[in-house]
Formats: C-alpha cells, sequence, structure tokens
C-alpha cells in the first residue's frame, strides 16, 4: 500500500513544482493580472497548492476552481485586497507535505494546521507577517536550519507531538525573534543546547511561555538568561545538567517544570520570585538546604522535589502546598524522615558541603543524622566519635567554611589536591585535639592561622603566604588509623616515605 502512495505523492509534488513555476513568479509581480487573476485572488494560486498537496480540496472542499477568499473557503479568514491572513485547519484530516507555496502567502499572520497528519520536511520558511504558527500533532519529519529565522513578526509557535522529527536544534539568531511570547516544542526532537537561544540576556523581551519538555537538549541553561516577562518554564524530561541558578533571573515565573533531568547544585534564592506557584525538581542531582526562600512564597501551591539529593531538614512547607516531600525524604534526602532540626553535627557538615557549593558526591554519601555512619571522607572511633575528616582529591571548589570549627573532636583534618579557595579559618586552628592538617595542592590564599603547637601542618608552598613559615616550624609527626597521605607536595617526599606504612596516632 506504501508502495502505491509514495511514487504518487512524489509525481504529484513534481507536477505541482512545475506548475507552480509561472504563476508564482505572476503573483511576485503583484498586480500584473493574468487570466486566471482577474477570476481569483492574489493568493489562490498558491493556496490550490495548497489545497492539493494537504488534501484539503477533498477534505475541506478547498476546491481548485474556486477563490478561497471569493467563496469563502472552510478555515481561510482574508483580509484587504483579499489576501489570506488566516489559515485554521485544525483536526480536519489533512495530510501531505506542506507546500513552499505556503511561504509564498505573503499577508499570512495565523497558521493553524495542528492535529493532522501532514508530513515531510517544513518548508525554508518566509512567513514575514506570521503571527501563530500551530503544527502540533502532526508527523513532520525535518525541520530545516532556517525555518523561523525570518519570522520576525512571531509571537505564538508551537510543534508539539511531532515525534517523528529528526533532531534538529533551535535557532541561533533567534535575538530577531523580538516579539515571541510562546515557543512550545514539547516531545518534538529538539536537541542541542540551549547556549545559542537562551544565551543572549536581550532576547526574547516579551517571552511568556517556553516549553520545551521531552526532547534532546544537552548541556547547560546558559546563567545569562534573564526574563521579567517568562511565566511558565517547561524544560522537564531533557539531559540538561549544571546549575540552576538561572531560575532567579527569571522573575516573572510563575510555574518552573526541570524535573526528569541531570541538573546538578543547590536551589538559588528564590525571593525574587513572589509569583511562582509550582516547582517541579524532582529527578534531578540537586543538593543543599531547600531554600526558605522556597518554602516561603506566598503564592506557592505545588512543590516536587523527590529524586534529588537534597540536604538538611525536611522543608517546612505551608499546608495548603501539595507536594512530595514525604516520598524525598524517604529515599534519604534531608537528614530526617519528620520536621525539626538535624544533629548539629549534622549541620556542621552541611554548612562544611555548602563551603564546597554542595558537591554531588558528599550529597550522595552524607545522608541521615549520623556522621559515622559511613559517610565520606569521616572517620570515627570505636565509640562514635569522629577522629578524622579526609577529603582529599575529590575535586573540591569553594571555601573553608568556619564550621569546621565545630568538628572538635577530629585530629586529623586532609583536605589536599582540591581546588579549594580562600583562607583557612581561625575556627580551624582552634580545634582542641587537632594534629595535622593537610591543605597541600589548593588555592588557598590569605595567612595560616595561628595554631596551637603540636599541629602539623602541610600547605601548598607555591602560595603566597600558605606555611611556608609553618613547614620550618612544624614537627609532623603523626599517623591516624585509616590514614593515607594525601596530597603530597614535592618538597615532602622526606616526610612521606617516613610516615608510610604507619598505623597509629603517635
Ligand atoms: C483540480 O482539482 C481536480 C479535482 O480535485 C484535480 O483533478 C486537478 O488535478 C486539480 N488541478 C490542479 C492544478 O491541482
Ligand atoms: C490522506 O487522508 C485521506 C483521508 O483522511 C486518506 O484517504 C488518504 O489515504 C491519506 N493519504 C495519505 C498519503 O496518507
Ligand atoms: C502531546 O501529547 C501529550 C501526551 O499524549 C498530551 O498530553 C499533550 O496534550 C499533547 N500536546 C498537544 C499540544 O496536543
Ligand atoms: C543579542 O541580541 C541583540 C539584539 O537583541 C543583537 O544585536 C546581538 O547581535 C545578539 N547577540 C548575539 C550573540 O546573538
Ligand atoms: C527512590 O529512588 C529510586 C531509585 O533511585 C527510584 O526508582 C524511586 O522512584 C524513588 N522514589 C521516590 C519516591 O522518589
Ligand atoms: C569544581 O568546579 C569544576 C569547574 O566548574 C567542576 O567541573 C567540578 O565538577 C567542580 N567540582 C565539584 C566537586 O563540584
Ligand atoms: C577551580 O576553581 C575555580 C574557581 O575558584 C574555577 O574557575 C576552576 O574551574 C576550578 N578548577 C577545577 C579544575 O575545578
Amino acid at each position: 500500500m506504501n508502495k502505491m502512495k509514495m511514487p504518487l505523492a512524489l509525481l504529484s509534488f513534481l507536477l505541482l513544482a512545475v506548475a507552480s513555476t509561472i504563476p508564482a513568479a505572476a503573483g511576485i509581480l503583484a498586480d500584473a493580472p493574468s487570466a486566471a487573476s482577474t477570476a481569483y485572488g492574489p493568493d489562490d494560486f498558491n493556496m490550490h497548492a495548497v489545497a492539493t498537496a494537504l488534501g484539503a480540496d477533498r477534505a475541506l472542499g478547498w476546491r481548485n476552481d474556486s477563490s478561497a477568499c471569493r467563496d469563502g473557503w472552510t478555515g481561510i479568514t482574508c483580509g484587504e485586497g483579499g489576501k489570506v491572513i488566516a489559515i485554521r485547519a485544525r483536526n480536519a484530516g489533512l495530510n501531505g507535505t506542506l507546500p513552499t507555496e505556503v511561504t509564498l502567502l505573503f499577508a499570512l499572520q495565523v497558521l493553524d494546521l495542528r492535529d493532522n497528519g501532514l508530513t515531510g520536511a517544513l518548508p525554508d520558511a518566509v512567513f514575514l507577517e506570521l503571527t501563530n504558527l500551530h503544527i502540533d500533532n502532526n508527523l513532520f519529519t525535518s525541520v530545516p536550519a532556517d525555518f523561523l529565522s525570518t519570522a520576525r513578526s512571531l509571537q505564538g509557535f508551537s510543534i508539539s507531538n511531532n515525534t517523528q522529527l529528526q533532531p534538529w536544534e533551535l535557532l541561533h539568531d533567534a535575538h530577531r525573534l523580538t516579539k515571541l511570547r510562546h515557543f512550545i516544542a514539547n516531545n518534538a526532537g529538539v536537541s542541542g543546547t540551549l547556549s545559542g537561544f537562551l544565551g543572549n540576556r536581550s532576547v526574547f523581551p516579551e517571552l511568556s511561555i517556553l516549553s520545551l519538555a521531552h526532547n534532546l537538549l544537552t548541556g547547560h541553561v546558559p546563567a545569562t538568561f534573564y526574563s521579567r516577562t517568562l511565566h511558565r518554564l517547561d524544560l522537564s524530561s531533557n539531559d540538561l545538567s549544571g546549575p540552576i541558578d538561572f531560575i532567579a533571573n527569571l522573575l516573572g515565573l510563575e510555574e518552573l517544570l526541570l524535573d526528569h533531568n541531570s541538573f546538578t547544585g543547590p536551589m538559588p534564592d528564590l525571593s525574587g520570585l513572589w509569583k511562582l506557584q509550582v516547582v517541579d525538581v524532582a529527578h534531578n542531582r540537586l543538593t543543599g538546604v531547600v531554600p526558605a526562600s522556597l518554602t516561603d512564597l506566598g503564592l506557592l501551591n505545588s512543590v516536587s522535589l523527590t529524586g534529588n539529593l537534597f540536604q538538611g531538614p525536611l522543608p517546612e512547607l505551608a499546608s495548603s502546598v501539595h507536594s512530595d516531600i514525604t516520598n524525598a525524604a524517604f529515599n534519604g534526602s534531608f537528614c530526617r524522615t519528620e520536621h525539626g532540626p538535624c544533629d548539629p553535627l549534622v549541620d556542621a557538615f552541611i554548612a562544611i558541603a555548602g563551603g564546597f557549593q554542595y558537591p554531588e558526591a558528599l550529597a550522595a554519601s552524607w545522608k541521615g543524622n549520623h556522621p559515622c555512619a559511613g559517610w565520606l571522607g569521616v572517620n570515627c572511633d570505636d565509640g562514635g566519635v569522629i577522629t578524622e575528616v579526609n577529603l582529599c582529591r575529590l575535586g573540591l571548589n569553594g571555601t573553608l567554611h568556619p564550621a569546621f570549627g565545630t568538628l572538635k573532636t577530629i585530629q586529623a583534618l586532609l583536605l589536599a589536591g582540591n581546588n579549594i579557595s580562600g583562607a583557612v579559618p581561625q575556627s580551624i586552628a582552634e580545634l582542641p585535639l587537632l594534629r595535622f592538617q593537610d591543605v597541600s595542592d589548593n588555592s588557598l590564599e590569605g595567612s595560616m592561622p595561628r595554631f596551637h603547637s603540636g599541629v602539623s601542618i602541610w600547605a601548598q608552598d607555591g602560595s603566597e603566604h600558605c606555611l611556608k613559615e609553618w613547614r620550618a616550624k612544624t614537627t609532623v609527626k603523626l599517623i591516624t588509623k585509616n590514614f593515607q597521605l594525601c596530597g603530597i607536595h614535592p618538597n615532602f617526599d622526606k616526610l612521606e616515605t617516613s610516615f608510610i606504612g604507619r598505623s597509629e596516632y603517635s
């Protein structure tokens, strides 16, 4: 059956292409009436081509011996001079391929072909006057690279549920679409990144709905994405990653759907987003404490957080807010499954993780309310007392939080081989039992605080102030239970060899 149809479709397309050349030219030489155009309107030739290509001659009675405007075709609206300004043929049983002639309807403002069976490539578009283009629920197979590049009047675009589309990327010169309000392309094979489309801070001054759910988008959402007008953002079910700080720039947001991606890092401060009603960030890899700036939002009515690596106490949401936080808690996020504060030591570790920008490795391991329950880098003695924190070579960024100073029982603090910046806080120097601190191979700066005597400190040689003096003064003379020397600077080679293999503090 299909074997028969293909050649027929091809043949009729070829016939159409040949037939179109002459009168199309006549159409462009505006007001140069041919024999036919005295009887027909200026767009009739192209409308006949559209009608035939889509089967609308049969389905809607758009007959090629009649005129779209003069004879009032179903679904057609005409403007001045008998020009077609709207085609509305939703759910009309149309099929076939949208012909190039549709782009020669130079007055066309509305093209609504939703819920049909249209297939093939979309035309390389002109669409200068088009304000609304709706082609959801069809079977289109490809979107040309420049499809919307000249649609400078476009306000509403929707192409959702075109499941046959080959992957296509969003425009990089999107700043030409200055009138855009609604861009809705869910389940439509959109691939690539958002960096070109949303990277320009001045783009889309009137954007109100951006919906790109169930696509193939990857990469980060550009931090420069900014809007005061956007009220609905749906990027759910893609493979987007990186931080979600950009949402703090979307000051008009009412609905935020970022679920089922690979976003990481903490939730930003949302206190400026007072219109926010719906927040769904479920099933990402978000970390950190859910900020009060979210739970305090006055208009909030639905929150989904499940399937992340959130930390800290259960968020306190108003009882009117629909949420899944109980589910989220059952999966090990949050320190406790009921409301209330975390253990103070857990709070300290969460603050420490915050200093490191809530890395995923720590959030994934530091679950529950007991740091001695096998937390990454936390070593305890048999009595459940924390004796050592070893976070060497975890790629940690950020700074050392003063909350290290609340881990009063630690004897060794090993942080070598990371990318930690800033200064060593005084609170660490005041740890009463500390014997050993290794902060070598980081990007620390400032001067080392004054430690009590008997603490051995390793730090990088290269930085301005860190440790130069300390290296000379200190006696490196201790080894912990599960001690692994880490981040040893070449200058410490001699020390390294003399301590490897020991297994006790001495
Ligand atoms: C006009 O319509 C008739 C009947 O549907 C069809 O046979 C004919 O091929 C059409 N002509 C053009 C030029 O499309
Ligand atoms: C187009 O739709 C009509 C009516 O729905 C149907 O008879 C025809 O076979 C379809 N053509 C193709 C190519 O699918
Ligand atoms: C697309 O399909 C989904 C799932 O079938 C449906 O919920 C949604 O309403 C459809 N979108 C449009 C614009 O028809
Ligand atoms: C950003 O948008 C402005 C106009 O809105 C435009 O002039 C500029 O070229 C755009 N920059 C990029 C990199 O697209
Ligand atoms: C808990 O985690 C498992 C495995 O990651 C996941 O399949 C499940 O949906 C999660 N449950 C909830 C309620 O989030
Ligand atoms: C540290 O920052 C780099 C660069 O931004 C990033 O690739 C890396 O994942 C960060 N490390 C952690 C542990 O988050
Ligand atoms: C180290 O941190 C700086 C910011 O302080 C960041 O720009 C850089 O990408 C990080 N490097 C790595 C390897 O994580």
